[in-house]
């Protein structure tokens, strides 16, 4: 049976998921994209989806009244707390979330992937690894054996998630950060671009640099 899904977001991350979407076509999987929803689109990527022939349909509030419930959707929103909020009206509603995998990623034996999960090209996910429900796997993203990945987690392009990490609820892992072997990174935390994580990351903290440390905790320049 033909899946049918709207994607909501229209931004970037929307339009890869797009992406993800078509190169699964192309490999046989029986998708329709019935379109893409945004509650603020910008100018720019409305032009973007309409040089891809993919319809916007409006807001949340304007399509969801006339969904018939059999669509599936995908919250392409890279934001974990704006994710979780839009995932709710949607479960709310009484819709099922899809999951996309792009053919090019590689997943590896006993992973369990839930629902709502992007992944894109080029990710490499190991062994045992689990993913909850709403993560985003962005491009060339490796996660490594045994880890495990709360929903609403967002892993930025050619970010390292070491062997055993144990990532909480709604974190973001910065674009090429590095999370060391055996760590758990609390809910709710950021992870800055190009960081790498040495030891367990409290909740709701950002952390940057090498070693990681958190930003509110860092001397001032000068200080
Ligand atoms: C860490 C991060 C969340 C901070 O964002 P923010 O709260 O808006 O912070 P600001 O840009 O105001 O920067 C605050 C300070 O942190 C520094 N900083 C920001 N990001 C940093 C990073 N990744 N590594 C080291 N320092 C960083 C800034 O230079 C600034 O320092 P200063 O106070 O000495 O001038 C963000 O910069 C980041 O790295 N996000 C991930 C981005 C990413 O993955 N992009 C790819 C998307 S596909």
């Amino acid at each position: 049976m033909t899946e049918r899904v709207v994607v909501v977001g229209a931004g970037g991350f929307g339009r890869e998921t797009l992406d993800v979407i078509e190169a699964l076509i192309a490999a046989g999987a029986s998708i329709q994209v019935l379109g893409v929803l945004d509650a603020a689109p910008r100018d720019a990527d409305l032009d973007q989806l309409t040089k891809r022939g993919i319809p916007y349909l409006g807001t949340e509030a304007e399509w969801l009244p006339g969904a018939t419930g059999d669509e599936r959707y995908i919250v392409a929103v890279g934001a974990p707390a704006v994710r979780r909020r839009v995932a709710a009206r949607f479960s709310d509603a009484g819709l099922r979330a899809a999951t996309v995998i792009h053919p090019s990623a590689v997943i590896g034996s006993q992973s369990r992937i839930g629902d709502g999960v992007v992944i894109t090209s080029g990710v490499q996910v190991s062994t045992n690894v689990t993913l909850g429900d709403h993560v985003h796997l962005n491009p060339a993203s490796v996660i490594g054996h045994d880890a495990v990945l709360s929903d609403f987690v967002s892993v930025n392009p050619g970010a390292i998630v070491s062997g055993n990490v144990d990532v909480r609820s709604g974190v973001l892992l910065g674009a090429g950060s590095v999370v060391l072997q055996g760590l758990a990174v609390g809910a709710g935390a950021t992870v800055g671009a190009s960081a790498c994580v040495t030891k367990d990351v409290e909740a709701g903290t950002t952390v940057v640099g090498v070693p990681a440390r958190d930003v509110a905790l860092r001397p001032l320049a000068g200080g």
